[in-house]
């Protein structure tokens, strides 16, 4: 099949740039002396699984139960929930716990710690836990710096249905940074800010995993002592946000949709095409360093074009001035860069996988929750 005979929208991944991606982290994390937990929410597949951690079938990190459900199935027998436990998911988390080698929830509460216990103890099994530290994004998890959280992480540690196997961060704060050197800052923060809480806890006695993680501080990263792993996700595709906060080239990006033109409209300078905001989601990107109004994603190979608009099936392009929109035809192929490919990804039921303009590959993702 060539790219020219899909239906369009279509989520395209170039595998090239996908394995050269994984290949980099793996190398990253491997200069870093760290194990690489990669996180498969941006792809949810388990051929993307697969080339994230090379040879080995080692840990992952996954978004949701549904995703721990497809890699355990699969033979991933390491994998970390990282999204704070509700009380509903406890019985599937108890059902992995027993299926899988390592099953891990994540706590950030005491009220959550109570519901796990309570649970683990009706079952008689020790449910494994990291404890979610907030290393500066405000999102999630419990302030490194308080006594409170020593306290949770010790209570933890002593339960007798619980075990604490780590402290985890993700440092969404870097995607802020408008450039290299920033998002190398709040890795850096991400890091010391863990080191901390873990020595803090070892001189407790409580031995725990440090675990932190995003694209933008995995990549800029330059050296993590006190860290045991990292857990970095988007990197496999990239998108239009990391390359506007300086972090990879348009290059390096795997990931685009390609769309069809459905109406054209040279009096305006603007075309529509068949990529809306269910192709492309509406993340508005990197503001803070975009231009305004908000552009939601960008035409490969095509400068003069740009997403400026998206309803629900329209995707609605603006060209600059001086364009021939008049020599643009309908049923034209352009392929868009979106501005968040985890979230464009999750739109899909199925990837076109490419090599040049070759499909040689479909990847089904796993849905739901
Ligand atoms: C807990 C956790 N770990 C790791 C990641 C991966 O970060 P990124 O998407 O920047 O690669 C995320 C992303 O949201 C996350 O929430």
């Amino acid at each position: 099949v060539k790219i020219s005979d899909l239906r369009t929208p279509a989520f395209l991944i170039d595998l090239k740039k996908f394995q050269r991606n994984c290949r980099r982290m793996i190398e990253k994390a491997r200069k870093l002396k760290v194990r690489l937990r990669p996180h498969v929410k941006t792809h949810k597949t388990i051929e993307g699984g697969r080339l994230q951690l090379g040879r080995e079938l080692d840990g992952i990190t996954v978004s949701t139960l549904a995703e721990a459900r497809h890699f355990s199935e699969a033979g991933f027998e390491d994998i970390l929930y990282a999204f704070p436990l509700t009380p509903d998911k406890l019985p599937e988390a108890l059902h992995l716990t027993r299926r899988c080698r390592e099953f891990h929830v994540l706590i950030d509460h005491t009220e959550a710690a109570d519901h796990v216990e309570r649970f683990a103890r009706r079952h008689e099994e020790t449910i494994s836990c990291y404890l979610k530290v907030d290393s500066g994004y405000r999102r999630a998890g419990v302030d490194p710096r308080s006594e409170s959280a020593v306290q949770l992480a010790g209570r933890l540690a002593d339960s007798r249905w619980v075990r604490l196997a780590g402290i985890l961060t993700h440092a969404g704060q870097a995607y802020s940074s408008h450039t290299a050197a920033e998002a190398a800052a709040a890795a850096e923060q991400e890091r010391r800010v863990m080191a901390e809480f873990g020595e803090r806890l070892r001189d407790c006695g409580i031995e725990v995993v440090v675990s932190v993680g995003s694209t933008p501080t995995a990549c800029q990263v330059e050296s993590l002592s006190g860290v045991d792993e990292m857990r970095p996700g988007n990197y496999v595709f990239f998108d239009k946000f990391q390359v506007d906060i300086g972090n990879c080239k348009t290059e390096d990006c795997a990931a685009t949709v390609l769309t069809r033109v459905a109406g054209v409209y040279p009096d305006r300078s603007e075309i529509i095409v068949d990529a809306g905001a269910l192709a492309l989601s509406k993340d508005p990107g990197a503001t803070h360093v975009q231009e305004a109004p908000p552009v939601f994603g960008s035409v490969a190979g095509r400068p003069e074009m740009r997403v400026a608009g998206l309803s629900q099936e329209h995707g609605l392009i603006r060209c600059e001035k001086n364009t021939r929109v008049d020599r643009i035809r309908i049923g034209d192929l352009l392929e868009i860069l979106p501005n968040h490919s985890c979230l464009t990804a999750a739109l899909f039921p199925a990837y076109a996988v490419r090599q040049e303009d070759r499909i040689v590959d479909r990847w089904i993702p796993v849905r739901g929750w």
